[in-house]
């Protein structure tokens, strides 16, 4: 476990995992980095070992073998909700809301990572508990905003259409205020339209707000439009890594995906 050799702009380095649930390997030697700013993909098949890299990454499973580093320190052993505070947050294949809270209060909730005033004094709504709850509320109106789900706010999510309720999972993640986000596969169930609005929104995030992610998918199409780099697994094995245009060159990428239609891109004008 090394600590100090790290190149800084490397925000996350997976080295060489390995993840076995007994006689399987879900994952089977990966490795990958993300720098600063970057919107790196991983894609794979269903079954390839994409959730189980986040979950080995927000330390919910724990790798037999290998390293992850966060700005050049292990992670390796800590508590998920400790990896969480460092500024690692996720988004959900199926979604994680509270069905009958507003999408105010779902929102509100990626907040409490943040909070310094405990149980207690937020109870009794002393003096600082009330200003930070304030300035939540605050940061949960301008996610709302930046989201352009102000209609919806003060609805149940269970009741609100699958393309918003994404969204409103997304406002979650962004609440706990993160450098990495990670996207289990934000698009899937949606429909054209709503595949658009949500990679409008991912590009969004990277460009205006700065914040580094992690896209998980099964489907070519969005990855290959949006994002920087792409890491490609398979059984839980890395079969290629690289910008785009590299991974569609790619022959054992293009063999693993026979007959994958690469031209699948979607626009996000
Ligand atoms: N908690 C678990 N217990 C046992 N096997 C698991 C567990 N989580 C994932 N797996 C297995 O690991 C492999 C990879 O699963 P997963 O990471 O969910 O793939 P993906 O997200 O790419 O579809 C699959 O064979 C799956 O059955
Ligand atoms: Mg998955």
């Amino acid at each position: 476990m090394s600590t100090d050799s790290s190149d800084v702009s490397k925000l996350i380095e997976v080295e060489d995992i390995t993840l076995r649930f007994g006689g399987v390997t879900a994952i089977n030697g990966v490795g990958f980095h993300v720098n600063e700013g970057e919107l790196f993909a991983v894609i794979g098949p269903n079954g390839a070992g994409k959730t189980s890299i986040f979950n080995s990454i927000s330390q919910v499973y724990r790798p037999q073998e290998g390293d992850i580093r966060w700005k050049g320190k292990s992670i390796m052993g800590e508590r998920p909700d400790a990896v969480a505070r460092l500024g690692i947050a996720r988004t959900f294949q199926n979604i994680a809301l509270f069905g009958q809270m507003t999408v105010i209060d779902n929102i509100l909730t990626g907040r409490h990572i943040r909070m310094k005033n405990n149980w207690l004094t937020g109870m009794l709504w002393l003096g600082p508990a009330k200003k930070e709850e304030m300035e939540n509320r605050e940061r949960v109106e301008d996610i709302i905003d930046f989201l352009e789900i102000n209609e919806w706010r003060k609805h149940p999510v269970a009741l609100l259409p699958y393309g918003i309720q994404k969204r409103v999972e997304l406002g979650r993640a962004l609440a706990m205020d993160p450098e990495l986000l990670l996207l289990d596969e934000p698009v899937a169930g949606m429909n054209l339209e709503e595949t658009e609005d949500m990679a409008r929104f991912i590009l969004d995030i990277r460009e205006e707000l700065g914040i580094s992610m992690i896209l998980v998918e099964h489907d070519m199409g969005l990855v290959m439009d949006i994002a920087d780099r792409i890491l490609v697994v398979d059984f839980g094995k890395p079969i290629g890594t690289g910008l785009p245009h590299e991974i569609q060159a790619n022959p054992d990428v293009i063999a693993a995906y026979l007959g994958a239609d690469f031209s699948d891109e979607i626009s996000v004008d």
